[in-house]
């Protein structure tokens, strides 16, 4: 059972970099596409919070459990609490950047801040909020 798991997980994993890599490179990739790439495995499909990484145990990943849980992008009581450019500098900079904890990684190097504009608007899509 553990097994299928892990094989379905790569092949929902490969079937991510196949998309990715069908839309070329010239155009820049929309938020959805992003957020699916790089954040769901932390942050869950839907947002939630429940990705695979963060109950590593459950989908039999051999990472030990996360100390601190993904937000949960979708709950508008936490991501009410989060400003605009606090969320853009957890993105940019890491949990690090936003006393925060380091389990959430900076993104500045590998997206455009455009890139990043655009998720802040996707989370606030998630959220259903505007922060404060
Ligand atoms: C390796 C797992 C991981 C990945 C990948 C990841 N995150 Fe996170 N993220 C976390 C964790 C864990 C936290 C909670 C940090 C805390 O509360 O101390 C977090 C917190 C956040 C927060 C809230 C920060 C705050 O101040 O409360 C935002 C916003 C966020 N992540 C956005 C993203 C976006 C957007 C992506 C994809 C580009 C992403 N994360 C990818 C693990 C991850």
């Amino acid at each position: 059972m553990v097994m299928v798991k892990k094989i379905l997980l790569i092949a929902a994993f490969l079937i991510c970099i196949s998309a990715f890599i069908g839309k070329g490179t010239a155009f820049a990739v929309s938020a959805e596409e992003n957020y699916k790439f790089y954040c769901t495995q932390c942050h869950g499909m839907d947002g939630k919070g429940d990705g695979a990484n963060s109950k590593p145990k459950s989908v039999g990943i051999d990472l030990p459990e996360m100390s601190v849980t993904p937000r949960n992008h979708t709950s508008p009581e936490d991501m009410n609490k989060l400003t605009d450019t606090d969320i853009e500098n957890a993105i940019s900079g890491g949990g690090g950047a936003v006393s925060k904890s380091t389990i959430m990684p900076a993104f500045g190097k590998t997206l455009t801040e455009a890139e990043i504009k655009d998720l802040l608007a996707h989370l606030r899509k998630l959220c259903k909020c505007k922060g404060k």
